[in-house]
């Protein structure tokens, strides 16, 4: 191969979910600049052990493969560029930390000031550090998500803010509901059951509006039911009331109040689904599972799918030979202080070959 052989482009590289998916975003035209990151096309891995588990055939949809390690790119580059269009100079949005990364990284991209509201102290490390790199302006409240989430809305009501939530901006949701297409334009229908995390509940609300268009579409047989998770400490929609003060090691989903409640219940109840909740222990063994077995490393909320597809199968209530598919839903090292358990301590040895073969047991 010859050096101008080398540098020919590869025209059918993939260039982000508005390219491949624009005919289901109505609101995208021609006159949409369009703010990409390439984000989405994730990967869809046959999850050996789970399936061994439970006896069905489980895919996770690892998402924590997006541009800055979560699924909220998928959203952000249709509000974004929407943004863009309509000619804002700035971008606000409350978080618990993966909206505030994602948000930074596409105002970034644009050139868009960028203003992210989270809860003091409660943003995991890798979060805050990607927000803080791409330039966005951090302003902690000390309260809450959904305190920041209420400060946000009042503050695109008053000035001229484009809010990206996507409790308020549909946009973000036109964007989500691609993995739904995803999904099914790999394994070439909707699976029997698909499981995920609910927070602030947009992802779920997202997931079942990919799923009913692609079915109307005809290009599925049929939706599958959805089987939503929240932490223990923090499942208002389990509880059927908000919770005041939500408590979870999955700090991405510590949210009492969450602004898309009706499509969330919707998607249950259309489905014939549920929302149950799973413990912080069942979510760190989740997330453990995960990185062994499955060579995938999650943070503590991209697990609690997983965790709840476990506890139901330990209930007895998942039929065998389902086809599952599990969104994992951001990277582990966005919180790496959650993936080390404490008093974890690695091997130490001099720099001598036999010790560290002594460390190993591989001589006495
Ligand atoms: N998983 C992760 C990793 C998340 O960051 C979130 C939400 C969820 C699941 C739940 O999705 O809110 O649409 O039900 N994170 C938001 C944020 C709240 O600000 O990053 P949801």
């Amino acid at each position: 191969m010859n050096a101008s052989e080398a540098v020919q482009p590869v025209v059918h590289a993939w260039q982000g979910l508005i390219n491949a998916y624009r005919a289901w975003m109505p609101a995208v035209t021609s006159r949409t600049p369009v703010v990409t990151l390439h984000e989405g096309n994730t990967p869809l891995i046959r999850a050996t052990h789970l399936s061994g588990l439970t006896g069905c055939e489980v895919w996770l949809k690892v998402e924590g493969a997006n541009p800055t390690g979560s699924f909220k790119d998928r959203g952000m580059t249709v509000a974004v560029s929407k943004a863009v269009e309509a000619g804002t100079e700035m971008l606000v949005c409350a978080s618990t930390g993966n909206t505030s990364a994602s948000a930074a990284a596409f105002g970034a991209r644009a050139g868009v000031r960028t203003v992210v509201l989270v809860p003091k102290g409660a943003v995991a490390l890798g979060k805050l550090a990607q927000t803080v790199q791409y330039g966005a302006e951090v302003v902690e409240l000390t309260g809450t998500f959904d305190d920041c989430l209420r400060v946000a809305r009042e503050l695109a009501a008053e000035h001229p803010v484009a809010l990206v939530n996507s409790a308020t901006n549909d946009h973000r949701l036109a964007g989500q509901q691609t993995v739904a297409f995803e999904i099914v334009d790999v394994l070439g229908d909707a699976p029997d059951l698909h499981c995920l995390p609910v927070g602030n509940a947009g992802n779920i609300t997202a997931l079942w509006r990919g799923y009913t268009a692609y079915e109307k579409a005809g290009r599925a047989s049929r939706r599958p039911r959805i089987w939503g998770f929240q932490a223990a400490g923090a499942a208002p929609l389990v509880l059927g009331r908000t919770v005041e003060a939500p408590q979870t090691v999955a700090s991405a989903i510590r949210i009492g109040n969450p602004a898309s409640r009706d499509g969330a219940l919707a998607a249950r109840d259309e489905s014939g689904g549920q929302i149950s909740a799973v413990s912080d222990e069942q979510i760190l063994a989740a997330c453990r599972l995960l990185a062994r077995h499955e060579g995938v490393f999650v943070e503590p909320a991209s697990a609690v799918g997983v965790a709840g597809l476990l506890a139901e199968h330990a209930a007895g209530r998942v039929p065998a030979a389902q086809r599952i598919v599990i969104t994992v839903t951001g990277n582990g090292l966005k919180d790496p202080q959650a993936s080390i358990p404490e008093g974890y301590h690695s091997l130490e040895t001099s720099t001598a070959t036999s010790d560290v073969a002594r460390a190993l047991h591989l001589t006495s």
